[in-house]
């Protein structure tokens, strides 16, 4: 019953996830890389922010990794779409 409950709660986390990124691992991988050396997070608040929805912000991601030499994974790149979705964006 404890493991229905635990598999339950897994599914529902899922799907509030964008594309299935996992915003936790997110936050690590953006935290542990070097995305703030360039611009701080007010890019991301920013009233004249550039990125529209969540595949311009995808797109935003992978040049941003591109310029850093990261060579995040797809799914990384996504969890960290997921993270800053979730942190700061908001795209349904
Ligand atoms: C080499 C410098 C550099 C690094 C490192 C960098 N960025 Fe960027 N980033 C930029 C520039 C330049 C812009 C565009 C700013 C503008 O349009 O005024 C930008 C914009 C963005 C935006 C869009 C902001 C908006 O207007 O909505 C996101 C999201 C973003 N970066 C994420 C990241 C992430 C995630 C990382 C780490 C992988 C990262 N950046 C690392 C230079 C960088």
């Amino acid at each position: 019953m404890k493991a229905v409950m635990i598999l339950c709660s897994g599914l529902l986390l899922m799907q509030v996830a964008y594309a299935g990124g996992d915003p936790a691992n997110g936050q690590k991988l953006f935290e542990t890389s070097k995305c703030l050396k360039c611009h701080g997070t007010e890019v991301f608040t920013r009233p004249d922010r550039k990125v529209a929805d969540l595949a311009a912000l995808e797109s935003q991601v992978r040049r941003c990794d591109a310029n850093l030499d990261t060579n995040w994974f797809d799914d990384e790149v996504l969890d960290v779409v997921a993270y800053l979705n979730q942190t700061y964006y908001k795209f349904p």
